[in-house]
């Protein structure tokens, strides 16, 4: 499963991206107004830093606006994927947009038959909303699973990219459940590092060695 990271935070890629785990960014309006930076500057500055896929979200509602930002936004760099909503404009675009060759993440999708849509449209990935649905009590991991089957019957190329992962047994359940891509936020990845037993094991390992007066090299 690829790690993207689900941030416009160009100092929390650069560190993450260090570890040599990061497959990729996510980002959306939200993300670019919590950054405080312009949404050029910030996309640029990320695909210098990552080289797999970042996806920058349109704005426009219609398709036409759509094909216009999705292709303004991707001459920053050739890695931008343009993130399209999951409305029939979004649709009519994405088909549009990856019959000229361009990647597109289709977002806010919350069924299976929406997925199932975005592949028939090309779509490069397309993003379910676990968390999100969670909040209104469905579980979004069966949507994932529902996913999985849809596409491995018809061989889709499309790759289900699991997003608003909120906790370390999401990303956990995306892995069992078959999902390509996870986009993390970094404190969830924060959260999938550390364990409790590996802090108290090193720290026991670490007293017993010192105990033996050696040193390594
Ligand atoms: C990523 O593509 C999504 O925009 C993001 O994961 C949404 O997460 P949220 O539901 O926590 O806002």
């Amino acid at each position: 499963m690829k790690f993207f990271i689900d941030t416009a935070d160009v100092g929390e890629i650069r560190s993450w991206n260090e570890t040599g785990l990061i497959d990729g960014v996510t980002t959306n309006p939200s993300l670019i107004l919590k950054s405080g930076r312009d949404i050029n500057e910030a996309l640029a500055e990320i695909c210098d830093i990552v080289a797999g896929p970042v996806s920058g979200e349109v704005t426009a509602l219609d398709t036409a606006g759509m094909i216009s930002q999705g292709k303004t936004l991707a001459k920053i760099a050739s890695n931008i994927c343009i993130k399209l909503p999951l409305t029939l404009d979004g649709l009519k675009a994405c088909k549009a947009l990856t019959g000229e060759g361009f990647k597109t993440n289709v977002t806010l999708c919350f069924s299976a038959n929406q997925a199932l849509l975005a592949a028939k449209a090309g779509a490069t990935f397309v993003s379910p909303f676990i968390g999100r649905l969670d909040d209104i009590n469905i579980d979004g991991m069966e949507l994932i699973e529902e996913i999985r089957a849809i596409f491995d019957n018809y061989d889709f190329k499309t790759e289900i990219l699991a997003a608003s992962l909120r906790t370390a047994n999401h990303v956990k359940d995306c892995a069992i459940s078959g999902a390509d891509v996870a986009t993390i936020p970094p404190s969830t990845l924060e959260k999938l590092v550390a364990h409790p037993l590996t802090d108290k094991g090193l720290a026991a390992f670490l007293a017993d060695w010192e105990k033996t007066g050696q040193s390594i090299g």
